[in-house]
């Protein structure tokens, strides 16, 4: 993995943005993730979008996971997140904008659908990537299998809590989502995980430096060819050898 340590969130985003947009501007296949963490880096490709730096002209877009049951024109569902966040204010075409359907009649055919469309875009190139307190990736939470595909999960009551900032209430919160496996997101060319604040640090110890383990799902990216952890020093902040991923960095081979 390469662990590139960031003194600011502002940072984190810049680095992040700077790998999308290379995939970007080739239209490329981009998997989109929704949360707080990516809205700085999302800002900033819009911001890159506007300068007539980086155009989504080409790209097709799949967002990791969408709660279930809650409407698409809720302002929480991620069908609207990532569309009002960042799909809406770029060039891409809405039709190669793809959510999960967290609202089918049949959500284990739904999946399989989505799976199969991931497939028939080519696989997705770069997949951007948050983190939950608790270690998941997506929404896979402790003890998914390191090889699951797109699927329904019950959401850990500490996600839960985590996300209730977004709704009004606990009780707001659906429980239920469908998100892209650990598997599926194996399967990217090219993993790009952000994290920042000091709330963030357990968990990214434990996927940087911590056993390859369901307990931790963010560990699978020790496992992936191409993998990219971008933090800030706070997120950094209880790794044991940050000082040697950032000599990493600082003596890059030419
Ligand atoms: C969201 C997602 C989640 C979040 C994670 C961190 O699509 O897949 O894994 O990335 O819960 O969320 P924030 O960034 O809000 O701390």
């Amino acid at each position: 993995m390469e662990i590139i340590v960031c003194d600011s969130p502002h940072d984190v985003a810049v680095q992040a943005a700077d790998i999308l947009q290379g995939y970007a501007n080739d239209g490329g296949v981009l998997g989109v993730a929704t949360g707080s963490t990516p809205l700085l880096t999302y800002q900033e490709l819009i911001r890159r979008h506007k300068a007539g730096e980086v155009s989504f002209a080409g790209c097709t877009m799949f967002a990791l996971d969408e709660y279930v049951g809650l409407p698409i024109e809720h302002e929480q569902s991620y069908y609207r997140v990532i569309h009002d966040e960042f799909s809406d204010h770029v060039d891409i075409d809405p039709a190669d904008v793809h959510i999960p359907n967290g609202l089918a009649d049949d959500v284990p055919a739904a999946c399989a659908e989505y799976e199969q469309a991931i497939v028939d875009a080519g696989g997705i190139d770069v997949q951007l990537l948050g983190i939950g307190t608790n270690g998941h990736v997506g929404f896979n939470e402790p003890a998914s299998s390191l090889s699951s595909l797109t699927r329904m999960k019950t959401l850990h009551p500490q996600t839960v809590a985590d996300n209730a900032r977004f709704f009004n209430s606990l009780d707001e919160v659906p429980i239920h989502v469908v998100t892209q496996g650990l598997g599926t997101i194996q399967r990217a060319g090219q993993l790009v995980l952000i994290a920042t604040g000091e709330h963030k640090a357990h968990a990214v110890s434990q996927l940087v430096e911590g056993p390859l383990s369901a307990a931790c799902p963010a560990s699978v990216l020790q496992i992936h060819p191409h993998a990219t952890v971008i933090v800030d020093e706070a997120a950094a902040s209880r790794l044991n050898n940050v000082d040697y991923y950032k000599f990493i960095q600082q003596n890059k081979p030419q």
